[in-house]
């Protein structure tokens, strides 16, 4: 197949084209590089031994946009750009909802134009109303509590009315849980910009020293050791996920939300008691008082996505420390020594 990956250089993108190069499919990558360094797309062609094309550009910008499509006869577009800082979205709503909704319609636009029919979206388990029953399938209730939120959530509506519209397109819209890990080369990997709110970069920041200690926020919740509870998953079981959403695109029409987690929640305190077992490194930790907006535990029922794609998570979380560890480690200042 030949894919539009839009975000392709960022952090999930730059795993799943690395996949997509693997399966041999044919990509082309848009990204304005807002959040991404081309050294990520140099290493995706180191490690895939494969070249593809790149283009530079802000895909809210459709003349551009229409260009990648003039040249290019895709089958299915991947849409992974997008902002994601959640505290950003609350202070800066406009450029959330212009970019991340704004990005969305011009490339649905284009996309019609041009008769590509099929889009897999880069949704998040941040659509489900707080307070939803655990694990949450993908009949729960939606609703946000950030603009960033809201902005997956007019997303999703609009791919949703466009199906509705158009029955001929197929549409999936992933809603991923909590990604962290890296490609077990080490070569590629999350390289957040500044102080990390995650929990994961900021775990392998501290473990290089390069943060005192890391706060635990807050330990009096309803969990098994009461800290916070998520649904981790590798970015390369992402990856594959992705690779299996293209199979299903091109064999069937409409639209289809679905989950990629685990269905397994693991608490901060087992993420770093990992981490220091795995990787023999001392993790220091404080626990300060809860981080506002947090629930008690978000975690994942994949069963739909096993019964649709095909697929299911298959690293543990052992792997998911140890290859985090192992790209922070090698790339202590990300991709900015490439
Ligand atoms: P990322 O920031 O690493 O990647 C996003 C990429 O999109 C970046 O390379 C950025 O330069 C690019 N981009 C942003 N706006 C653009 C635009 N208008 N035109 C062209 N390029 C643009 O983020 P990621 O973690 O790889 O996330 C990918 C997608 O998955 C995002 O849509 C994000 O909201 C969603 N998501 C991420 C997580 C997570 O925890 N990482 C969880 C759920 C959903
Ligand atoms: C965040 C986003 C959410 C997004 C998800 C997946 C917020 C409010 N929500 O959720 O929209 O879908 O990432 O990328 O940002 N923690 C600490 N110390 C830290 C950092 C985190 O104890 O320094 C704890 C948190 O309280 C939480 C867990 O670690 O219990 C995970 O936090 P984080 O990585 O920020 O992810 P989420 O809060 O699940």
């Amino acid at each position: 197949m030949k894919v539009l990956v839009t975000g392709g250089a960022g952090y999930i993108g730059s795993h799943t084209c690395l996949e997509l190069l693997r399966q041999g499919h044919d990509i082309v990558v848009a990204d304005s590089l807002y959040n991404a360094k081309p050294e990520a797309l140099k290493r995706i062609r180191e490690l895939s031994k494969r070249d593809f094309q790149f283009y530079e550009i802000d895909i809210r910008n459709e003349a551009e946009l229409e260009r990648v499509f003039a040249e290019h006869a895709f089958d299915c577009v991947i849409h992974f750009a997008g902002l994601k800082a959640v505290g950003e979205s609350v202070g800066l709503p406009l450029k959330y909802y212009d970019n991340n909704v704004g990005s969305t319609i011009t490339l649905c636009r284009v996309m019609k134009n041009n008769k590509v029919k099929r889009i897999i979206f880069s949704s998040s388990a941040t659509v489900y109303r707080p307070g939803v029953l655990m694990p949450v399938d993908e009949t729960a209730e939606l609703g946000c509590s950030s603009p960033y939120g809201w902005t997956k959530f007019m997303c999703e509506q609009i791919l949703r009315d466009v199906v509705t519209a158009y029955p001929d397109w197929s549409v999936v819209l992933l809603r991923y849980f909590n990604p962290i890990g890296a490609d077990p080369s080490g070569r590629i990997g999350e390289d957040p910009t500044g102080i990390p709110n995650n929990l994961l970069p900021f775990v392998t920041q501290t473990a290089l020293g390069r943060h005192d200690k890391l706060q635990i926020f807050g330990n009096d919740y309803a969990t098994h050791d009461g800290t916070g509870v998520r649904d981790y998953i590798h970015v390369a079981d992402l990856a594959d996920g992705h690779v299996a959403a293209l199979q299903f695109v091109m064999n069937h029409k409409g639209c289809e939300a679905i989950n990629l987690g685990t269905g397994i929640g693991y608490s901060v305190l087992d993420i770093v008691n990992t981490f220091e077992e795995v990787n023999k490194v001392k993790v220091p930790y404080v626990i300060s008082p809860r981080r506002p907006g947090d629930v008690d535990a978000v975690y994942a029922k994949p069963d739909k996505a096993k019964k649709l794609l095909g697929w299911e998570a298959k690293r543990t979380l052992d792997d998911m420390c140890r290859d985090s560890w192992h790209w922070q480690s090698n790339n202590p200042q990300g991709y900015q020594e490439g």
